[in-house]
This record gives structure tokens, sequence and C-alpha cells, in this order.
């Protein structure tokens, strides 16, 4: 890629693409566009329209870099570029935030069936953990009445959250605070309580892909069982939701059928494991049954 010699829109992606697929890059095309367009200060739908076009030494060097940081030190395409597509929201990612994954929006869809269509005035929402503000945001661009308290225990991840929630437009409608669990929600009770909790045991650190070693260990790991937030989630929801309010919450596709089994003896019914994409169990529902929680 580097030389005098003329290299096309459409020549960078096919030698990158061969590139990162001798590298073992899950996605050899996408991130190859990704980062191509990110050199190139544009968008990949634009790269199509532009497959003959030359590109300049200066932007060439540009990419090489990205390229090279992608396939030798493993760095997440959404570090590289500063932005991760969630729900088709362009969101900013930082370190200090778990890059949004796709497997998310299986919850953020079984949310809005527990949402009514018009979102009704007043409905409040609970997201644990927050980080980028995924969830939230991708709930609150759905439901225009709809309103959200999002925590989280990293300060640096509440900035990414705000910064999101400003250049979403939904600044007025999203509150960030600050604390573990429910600490920063005491005496309040929700519509709906929602997370994606950090749910790897400790001891799993080792066999991660080699990306995933580039996320914060806060948002990955609970502590040696992995279920350890999971757990504290249930046990510590039913005060927090109003009569017939729900709980929604990730899971491993393990930990899917213990969680489930929790949900049930803290109360809560009609009980639903959510399959993402690729049919593994991901999310557990519960709604509280009518009387509600106890205070
Ligand atoms: C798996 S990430 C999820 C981020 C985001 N909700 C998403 O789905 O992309 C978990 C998040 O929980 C936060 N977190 C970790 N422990 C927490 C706790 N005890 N209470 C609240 N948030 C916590 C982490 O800082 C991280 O941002």
């Amino acid at each position: 890629m580097s030389g005098a010699e003329t290299w096309t829109v459409l020549d960078l992606l096919r030698w990158t693409t061969a590139h990162f697929g001798r590298q073992g890059i899950d996605s050899p095309r996408l991130d190859a566009e990704c980062l191509l367009a990110h050199a190139l200060a544009t968008d990949r739908l634009r790269l199509y329209l532009e497959f003959d076009k030359p590109v300049e030494e200066s932007e060439r060097a540009r990419f090489r870099e990205l390229v090279r940081r992608r396939g030798a030190e493993r760095i997440p395409v959404a570090h590289l570029t500063g932005r991760k597509e969630f729900w088709s929201l362009p969101l900013r990612v930082t370190r200090d935030v778990l890059t949004p994954r796709p497997d998310t929006e299986t919850l953020v869809q079984a949310a809005l069936g527990n949402l009514s269509a018009d979102g009704a005035a007043g409905t409040r929402i609970l997201d644990v953990g927050t980080g980028s503000g995924a969830i939230a945001l991708a709930l609150l661009s759905e439901r225009p009445k709809l309103q959200a308290v999002a925590t989280d225990v990293c300060a640096a991840a509440l900035a990414v959250a705000e910064e999101n929630a400003g250049e979403l437009g939904l600044l007025g409608r999203i509150d960030l605070r600050r604390g573990p669990l429910f600490e920063p929600v005491a005496g309040e009770r929700f519509d709906l309580v929602v997370s994606n909790p950090p749910y790897l045991a400790a001891g799993e650190a080792g066999d991660l892909a080699a990306e995933l070693a580039h996320e914060p260990g806060l948002a990955l790991f609970a502590g040696p069982a992995g279920t350890e937030l999971l757990e504290a989630l249930v046990a510590g929801a039913s005060p927090h939701l109003v009569p017939e309010g729900s709980l929604l919450l990730e899971v491993a596709p393990a930990q899917a059928s213990v969680v489930a089994g929790w949900m049930r003896a803290a109360g809560f019914e009609n009980i639903r494991v959510h399959d993402d994409l690729g049919r593994r169990p991901r999310v557990v529902s519960g709604r509280l049954a009518r009387r509600g929680g106890d205070a």
C-alpha cells in the first residue's frame, strides 16, 4: 500500500480485506471499510460511490497506521474511530466504556415490547451501568415521551453518556447519576429497570478475544462467579419498580436459566428468556406482581 503507484479506494479495500483475513480478524471487509472511511473523513456508503477514486499518499499513510493498529495490536475499530453505531445511533466511544454490542440490541427490542408504543407521558426507566448510554438512549430515541435515569459507577463513562445524549438532542430526558447498583435511586420507583451489567467471571480474563482486552475491566468482570451483579440486581429491583413494572437483564447464555430462577424466587411473573440473533439466550425479563415490591 506504500510507494508512488496509484491506489484506488477499491484497491485499498481489497488489499486490506485480504490482509485482515490472514491476520484472523472476524469481519475483515467491514473493518477495512470503517477504517478507510475514517481515514478519508467520509462514511462507508460514500466509499461505494468512489471505488475508482485514487487515494493520496497522505491519506494512505493515515490509513496504513490504522490498519497496523487494528491488525497487529488488535485495537477494536470503535476505539480507532471513536465511534460505534448502536440501534442506528452514531455513538461516541472511548476506552472508558464498553463498545456497545449488537447482542445488546436484543435487550432494547425486548424492553420496547414492555413500553407502550405511544410512550405514555410520565413513564420512567432506569438503566443501571449505562456505559456509553447505549440502552437508555436507544429507548429514548424510540419513545418520545419517555424519561430515563441512567447510572454508572464510572465517572468517565457517564461523561461519554452525557456527550452522546447531547449529540442526539436527548439531554433533557436523561438524568445521569453516579453510584453502584440502586444506590443513586434510593426511594424511587420506575416502570422499567434495564441493565447490561458486567457478567464475566474474573477467571475468564485469559480466555477472552484479543479485542476484549482493550475494553474496561469494570465493564466486563463481576467477581469470581460472574453472576454477582446479576444476582444483586434481581435481589434489589423490586423496591424500585412500580406494581407490574418490568426488569430486563442481559446475561451470558449459560446464565439465563439461573437468573430466570432468581427472578421467580424474587416474586417476578411472566418470566421470559429472549434469544439474540445467533439464537443464544441473551436477555431475561420478568414482571413484578401487581402488589409491587417492598419499600
Ligand atoms: C457491560 S457494561 C454495559 C454498558 C452499556 N450499558 C452497554 O450495554 O453497552 C457495564 C457497565 O456497568 C458499569 N458498572 C460496573 N459495576 C457497576 C455497579 N456496581 N453499579 C453500576 N454500574 C456498574 C461499568 O462501569 C460499565 O459501564
